[in-house]
């Protein structure tokens, strides 16, 4: 079943472009317009909806900070998000105005599907984004948004997170289309930039090989450290899970303002900091938070967009994601993510598939 790939989640890293394509697949009419019949709430309906809230665990959790992303600028409706686990400890404020969505890749999980009882329980309605039709999360949400991932094997997850991406920018786009909070070409240019995705992966696929070297070099490290902003620091935490959970080795993400407020003190001579920075506005800052932590003598490797030359300027190495709309460039900026806790953990010599402590799916609070 793994065909030509030694682990499922190399398998499953390759499956993305297929997998994108399959989420997307009948869900944008031939004139860039997002269909989804499965949630039939109307514009009065939407407008009613005062807040979301956004439940999850893990790597779902970290979905769900670029859907609130996305959700809040082309909506501009306050969205709320939560790990699952703390959710309804904290009393949260739900009501029948609030919009909660919960995302499961196994659609198992019982902290999530905790938070999705509790919610209706408070009179809210539950969205689910889930990949597995008949799942609990599935069958108790009232409306449900699947992801078209296939079946994921290994405990780290991969393709189901870049569906839970993409599902999120179209329901953003949905959103928006139904209150009228885009105008038309707007929405059909960032459209156009979604059908782009698949064969943008595509090509950062080809270039795999390209990671293996920065993985050969954070293998005898003691800590590495992801840093970005925005929806770079989402993609950073989210990169820094995935290395821990398959290496071993420790990490951590830092959302790249707020390392000199305590944290850059952990930076020392030949320090791996990989740098993600494909937000074009907040590009300069990043790269002044770069020059304090190679200042310190981190080894910096940074991620941007295709063209960002100037960027070699200030990294050691750096890894080029193709141009897209801001708001995609997490889909395209995880995937060296992917590949660089793969290839450190295959170096490693470690159980890549089923690491050390995990299960795939979590049913105990
Ligand atoms: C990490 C990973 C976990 C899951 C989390 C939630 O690679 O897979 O963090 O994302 O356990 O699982 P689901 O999405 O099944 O609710």
């Amino acid at each position: 079943q793994k065909g030509p790939y030694e682990h499922y989640m190399l398998k499953e890293i390759h499956e993305q472009p297929l997998t994108l394509r399959n989420t997307m697949a009948g869900r944008i009419d031939g004139g860039n317009r997002i269909v989804l019949p499965e949630i039939p709430l109307t514009e009065q309906e939407l407008q009613r909806i005062e807040k979301m809230y956004i439940v999850a665990c893990g790597t779902a959790y970290h979905a769900g900070l670029v859907g609130k992303f996305a959700i809040e600028s082309l909506t501009r409706i306050p969205v709320e998000i939560d790990i699952a686990s703390e959710f309804r400890y904290r009393d949260p404020i739900v009501s029948d105005n609030t919009l909660v969505i919960v995302v499961s890749q196994s659609g198992e999980t019982a902290d999530t599907i905790a938070a999705l009882q509790e919610s209706q329980r408070r009179g809210a309605k539950v969205l689910a984004v889930t990949n597995v039709a008949g799942s609990t999360i599935a069958r108790q949400a009232d409306y449900v948004l699947a992801t078209k991932a296939g079946p994921e094997i290994a405990v780290a997850s991969t393709k189901a997170y870049t569906a839970q991406l993409l599902a999120f920018e179209l329901l953003a786009l949905y959103f928006a289309q139904t209150l009228r909070t885009l105008d038309d070409e707007t929405r059909s240019s960032l459209v156009d930039g979604i059908k782009q995705l698949p064969h943008q992966v595509e090509k950062l696929l080809a270039n795999a090989d390209e990671i293996k070297w920065f993985a050969e070099s954070i293998l005898d490290r003691r800590s590495v450290f992801f840093i970005g902003r925005g929806l770079d620091y989402a993609v950073a935490l989210e990169a820094s899970l995935k290395l821990k959970e398959i290496s071993y080795i420790h990490s951590e993400a830092y959302a790249a303002g707020e390392l000199k407020h305590g944290s850059l003190a952990l930076v020392e001579e030949g320090t791996p900091v990989i740098a993600l920075v494909t937000h074009q506005q907040l590009f300069e800052k990043t790269v002044s938070n770069i020059k304090e932590a190679k200042a310190r003598g981190a080894r910096v490797m940074g991620v941007t967009v295709d063209g960002n030359v100037e960027l070699l300027d200030s990294v050691d190495e750096a890894c080029f994601i193709p141009r897209t709309h801001q708001l995609f460039a997490p889909i395209l900026a995880v995937v060296p993510m992917q590949l660089l806790s793969y290839y450190t953990s295959l170096a490693l010599g470690n159980d890549i598939d089923k690491p050390r402590n995990l299960a795939k799916s979590v049913t105990v609070e």
